[in-house]
């Protein structure tokens, strides 16, 4: 079959669009590696007009409208409203998580590897150094957060998604100021930010089309820390990060819900090559994520090499089974949003090379009790 020269300009590549042919390789996975600015300061070009509106009509529309009366009510603070005297025992903890068998590693052939050798302390500091990390990313998916939000209270076009967004900017960095603050007073400090979730931010704040925040913050990245932060607060045996999960969790769904209702208007009007455009952009931001939870800055600081860490990764089954359970949000909203099925189903496609199809018709976000409950975490009780 001969393809035309313009419908071939949109059949991009996982090679165009990931940088690599398998979605799956690891040892491509461990050749980006993070790295902070000297000065402490990391600069992105942001290319989105920002845009005034003239029509002030407050609840033009009314779900962006509740959401944004309901998140008035919803406000904690993360100084006051939490057991920060709460002592925490990292070692204890990450000991009976090793009785419990959490390292997602035991059953795999270490043979030939370093981690062949090691024995209980080491797998316990394996799993301390594991919290950390997945905390410290969390801060740092948390502030790309914070200033996506600052974003879009510049780049949306209504007045409703406006005063919504002010809210959550509010939101984001309460959440900032929590991850961090835990991490700095019980976890003795955090880890930089990782390659691939920077690369997946820089291309959010990046992009000069205003819905593409919405897109890759609100409905990818927060969509994955939603699950996440559901399976760490499943997980944790320590009380305060169990309440300073649980509340977080709530604004969460809250803010997830805001991107799929303000989404589900503007992807109405859009053409399939626009669609297909955000289809790529949604595949790419899903990639950028699942590579980064290959952790490796753990790995480095754990002494073990780059092969001996893939050996483990590709045989840990049980881990990957647990890391595609954190797309179970992701794929229903991406439905909702008509994004799954458009053209040709090309999302469809990709996310059942990346073995998460199967969560296609989970509850979507928007039907989720805390985006629609009334009170403040406080006033519900959620601990
Ligand atoms: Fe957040
Ligand atoms: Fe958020």
């Amino acid at each position: 079959m001969t393809i035309a020269p313009d419908e071939q300009d949109t059949m991009r590549s996982n090679l165009d669009l990931i940088g690599r042919t398998d979605v799956v390789d690891y040892e491509a996975i461990f050749s980006v590696v993070g790295v902070e600015e000297a000065n402490g300061l990391h600069p992105v070009d942001n290319n989105c007009k920002t845009l005034f509106t003239w029509d002030y009509t407050k609840g033009a529309r009314p779900g962006l409208d509740k959401l944004y009366e309901k998140s008035k009510k919803a406000q904690w603070n993360g100084q006051t409203d939490l057991p920060w005297e709460t002592e925490v025992d990292t070692w204890k903890l990450a000991e009976e998580a090793y009785t419990d068998d959490q390292s997602g590693f035991f059953n795999a052939d270490l043979s030939g590897t370093v981690v062949e050798k090691w024995g209980k302390k080491e797998w316990i500091q394996f799993g301390i150094e594991n919290q950390k990390w997945s905390l410290s990313q969390f801060m740092h998916g948390e502030q790309g957060a914070l200033v996506c939000t600052a974003k879009i209270v510049e780049t949306a076009p209504w007045i409703d998604a406006k005063y919504y967004a002010a809210q959550q900017v509010a939101d984001e960095a309460r959440h900032v100021e929590v991850f961090s603050k835990y991490l700095n007073d019980k976890l003795d400090g955090h880890y930089q930010m990782n390659g691939h979730l920077g690369m997946l931010l820089d291309d959010i704040v990046n992009d000069s089309n205003w819905d593409m925040t919405y897109l890759g913050m609100q409905v990818m990245v927060e969509g994955l820390a939603l699950a996440a932060f559901g399976f760490a607060h499943q997980m944790t045996k320590e009380p305060l990060l169990k309440q300073l999960l649980r509340y977080v969790m709530a604004d969460e769904a809250r803010h997830v819900a805001f991107g799929i209702l303000s989404l589900q208007e503007y992807y109405q009007g859009l053409t399939q090559a626009e669609l297909r455009e955000r289809q790529e952009f949604a595949f790419e931001a899903a990639v950028r994520m699942n590579d980064r939870l290959a952790s490796q800055e753990v790995w480095e600081r754990m002494g073990v090499p780059v092969k001996d860490a893939v050996k483990l990764l590709t045989q840990a089954t049980d881990r990957k089974d647990f890391q595609v359970l954190l797309f179970s949000k992701i794929v229903p909203n991406c439905k909702k949003l008509g994004l799954l099925d458009a053209g040709d189903g090309w999302l469809r496609k990709k996310f059942t090379d990346l073995g998460a199809i199967a969560f296609e018709d989970w509850q979507d976000t928007t039907l989720d009790e805390d985006a629609l409950a009334d009170a403040s975490p406080m006033e519900r009780g959620l601990v």
